[in-house]
């Protein structure tokens, strides 16, 4: 969550709750004010449910009776140190796993109180809701129009292509930069660019849900920040869920974390700063505060 959400954030608060006089009593609780903040947000529908959800590859179990819900048109954040299971939950959500030969799935998830492992769900429909960019950027060798085209090609998707790759384009900001070039490859792009791409074709069949598996990881801070600042607009529209090991990046993007740890086992899921300020956990304290990990 960034500093310029939590205040447009307070001052709803505040828009709510007091008239201007109440000003100066607000002002001075300092800590308190912090906490109603959170309190305050009005939740939004669970747009992901995920009950019991135990993954093994072959006989290793990888995750470990995992539940939570995941909000709508929020940034949800899983962290955790690496091989606890944060990409193996992720591809649990549009079934990624099932192409994963080793890969055994057991509880339920629903995506708006469906099951995804009914056995009348089809997973290409599924994944049409559920878009996923990955953490190297991955651009087809074709042009930069027809990387976000492609996603509706491959669904006969009716409508104006031209408006549709635009609009893609736009809500992941990368119109300006490309708008002159678009019969240019996509592999010219910069990695940034790049990865903004995938976002662009990840969005073009117009998903619910997009799923980020350390989308910045392989980039540069400026274009990191970038990518930042996008997911963040992202979520006005989608419900996103981000995997990073980026604890400052979790922390400055996300509304919830789900920690987990090793074992595959969710060790505590919350408010993002409740989690970074006053987590339950002794093991989350000592992750976060970089005891270990
Ligand atoms: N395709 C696979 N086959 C076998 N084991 C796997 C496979 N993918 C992941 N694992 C194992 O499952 C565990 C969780 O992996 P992963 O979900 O990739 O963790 P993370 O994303 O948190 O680093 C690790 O022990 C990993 O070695
Ligand atoms: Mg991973």
């Amino acid at each position: 969550m960034s500093d310029e959400n939590r205040r447009t954030m307070a001052e709803s608060t505040h828009r709510e709750t007091a008239d201007p006089s109440d000003d100066d009593m607000l002002v001075q609780t300092d800590v308190s004010e912090s906490v109603t903040e959170s309190t305050h947000r009005v939740s939004t529908p669970t747009v992901i449910r995920a009950e019991h959800i135990d993954v093994y590859y072959n006989d290793v179990q990888a995750l470990d009776d995992i539940s939570l819900e995941i909000p709508e048109n929020r940034v949800t954040a899983m962290i955790g140190p690496s091989g606890c299971g944060k990409s193996t939950f992720l591809r649990c959500i549009n079934r990624m796993n099932d192409l994963v030969d080793a890969a055994r799935v057991e509880g339920n998830l629903y995506l708006r109180g469906k099951n995804v492992y009914d056995a009348d769900v089809d997973p290409v429909a599924l994944r049409r809701r559920v878009g996923m960019v990955f953490q190297k950027p991955n651009p087809f060798p074709k042009s930069i129009y027809d990387n976000v085209a492609y996603g509706l090609e491959i669904q006969n998707k009716e409508g104006d292509y031209d408006a549709i790759v635009e609009e893609s384009l736009k809500r992941a900001a990368l119109w300006d930069e490309v708008k002159d070039k678009l019969d240019e490859s996509g592999l010219d792009l910069s990695g940034g660019q790049q990865q903004r791409l995938c976002i662009a074709r990840a969005i073009a069949p117009d998903p619910e849900v997009i799923l980020m598996d350390e989308p910045a990881s392989a980039l540069d801070p400026i274009a990191t920040s970038k990518i930042e600042d996008l997911i963040e607009d992202l979520a006005e529209e989608y419900t996103v869920v981000i995997v990073t090991h980026n604890m400052q990046q979790a922390a400055r993007i996300s509304d919830k974390t789900a920690v987990f740890l090793t074992g595959g086992e969710l060790v505590e899921f919350d408010d993002t700063q409740k989690i970074f300020e006053n987590p339950a956990s002794q093991r989350v304290e000592d992750y976060i505060t970089g005891k270990f990990g």
